[in-house]
């Protein structure tokens, strides 16, 4: 296997930090060198709210994966979360220029300035500037349209942003740990790359990374995302919501939920019962399993619901791939069962497959954040064939024409990416 570079993705969670140092071979698959995962603690719903801690943790992450790697890390795509991130759509048009009529790359870029040149306030960053597709002389639903002889074109935009000054912390904190930013990527964006298939994302799907304590929701049509939003709710309100309910602490809360929690009450008996002094509480207290569930499915349903009103809101979008439930959260059991009772529509759990090296521990749901953040750097490496872009700067202008750039052009044919 032929190595083609080595890429540092960073996840900066609510609950846990994690630094993955990744090979990607020629043909697309990643190896994992080197991880490093840290209890988070300076964060509050994935945005920093405590400098000195959130460096600790990530300098903390960042060195466990280099002792682990050997490599020592320079630079990374880093995660953003938190539910100041947003998005919009964005069309531009421009006239082709050159006497051939022929699209040029410069044509696009052109158009693509005109599309990011919607007013976003100064608070906001833009995080990405991705191209979802082209009309070229009115015809609409054009992937490509270099080459094509054409008078006008059009772009189609997705705009994601965020708070200037959540942004401006992260970076602040990830620079401070010693390591570059190579891009800030959204997290959901990031998953997608872990746990969708691109039939998926043709088709119109929804993906949701349940964290600690936030939800990244990216929806996708025709292969591109056009909605990108963050929920301020996650695993930790359920946690919250059995520690209430049972006058219980949060870690025995949390046991309880990991190791006997599930939201398909149709799989709970009624005279289960749980030791809870098992769990390290007082001797002699049991609870009812049953109990324990009810209270985990009323919080998931409401999340479903929250999820189902936020996909309602963002236009008519019929998603025949469903929803594609990740993130640590989703482990919990009965989690697909009940969301497509509510949201009726195919639900499925997915986590990373199919990587190779140091994989103990992290192939599962709570991974695809960090693990996405490889392979979004990875394809950015595909799309060099189109000459060398330059390194992006963090949120400067070149950044976000990299970004788009890649995302512009066809990937080759279909290959097993993952
Ligand atoms: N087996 C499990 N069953 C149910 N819930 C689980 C399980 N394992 C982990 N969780 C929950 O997953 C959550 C952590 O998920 P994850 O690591 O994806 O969060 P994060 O990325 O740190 O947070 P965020 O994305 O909100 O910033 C916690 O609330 C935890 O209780
Ligand atoms: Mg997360």
């Amino acid at each position: 296997m032929e190595r083609e570079a080595v890429l540092v993705g960073i996840d900066v969670g609510t609950s846990k930090i994690c630094a993955l140092i990744g090979e990607v071979s020629r043909d697309g698959s990643l190896t994992i060198v080197g991880k490093g995962v840290v209890p988070a603690s300076g964060l509050r719903k994935a945005v920093v709210v405590n400098i000195d801690q959130t460096v600790r943790s990530i300098a903390g992450s960042v060195d466990h994966a280099e002792r682990l790697s050997g490599y020592q890390i320079d630079r990374a795509f880093v995660g953003v979360g938190g539910q100041n991130v947003e998005s919009q759509n964005s069309r531009g048009a421009v006239a082709v220029s050159g006497h051939t009529r022929e699209v040029t790359r410069e044509d696009v870029e052109r158009a693509l300035e005109v599309a990011r040149a919607v007013t976003i306030p100064s608070n906001r960053e833009v995080l990405h500037v991705l191209p979802r597709g082209f009309i070229v002389d009115g015809q609409e639903g054009v992937k490509d349209p270099l080459g094509m002889s054409a008078i006008r074109l059009e772009i189609e935009t997705h705009i994601v942003t965020a708070s200037a000054t959540a942004v401006r912390n992260l970076a602040k904190c990830v620079q401070a740990a010693n390591v570059k930013i190579d891009e800030l990527v959204a997290n959901s964006l990031a998953s997608a790359e872990t746990v969708l298939s691109d039939t998926e994302r043709d088709l119109g799907v929804a993906l949701a990374d349940i964290g600690a304590g936030t939800i990244d929701l990216a929806l996708f049509m025709d292969g591109s995302p056009y909605k990108t939003a963050v929920l301020p709710v996650g695993g930790n309100n359920v946690t919250n919501d059995v520690a209430i309910g049972l006058k219980t602490s949060l870690q025995v809360a949390e046991e309880l939920k990991i190791q006997h929690g599930s939201c398909d009450l149709s799989t709970v008996a009624d005279d289960e019962v749980i030791s809870v002094s098992q769990l390290g509480e007082a001797a002699g207290r049991t609870v009812h399993r049953v109990d324990v569930c009810r209270i985990i499915e009323a919080r998931m349903r409401e999340t479903f619901e929250m999820l189902a009103a936020e996909m309602r809101a963002s236009g008519d979008g019929v998603l025949p791939a469903g929803l594609v439930l990740t993130g640590g959260a989703a482990q919990l059991a009965g989690a697909a069962a009940l969301g497509r009772e509510v949201l009726n529509m195919p639900v499925r759990v997915a986590g990373p497959v199919g990587i190779g090296g140091l994989t103990d521990n992290i192939m599962n749901p709570a991974y695809s954040t960090a693990i996405g953040l490889l392979y979004w750097g990875a394809r950015g490496l595909e799309s060099s064939e189109y000459g060398p872009l330059p390194p992006a700067p963090m949120g400067g202008l070149l950044g976000k024409f990299r970004d788009a750039a890649r995302n512009l052009f066809p990937l080759p044919p279909e290959g097993p990416r993952r």
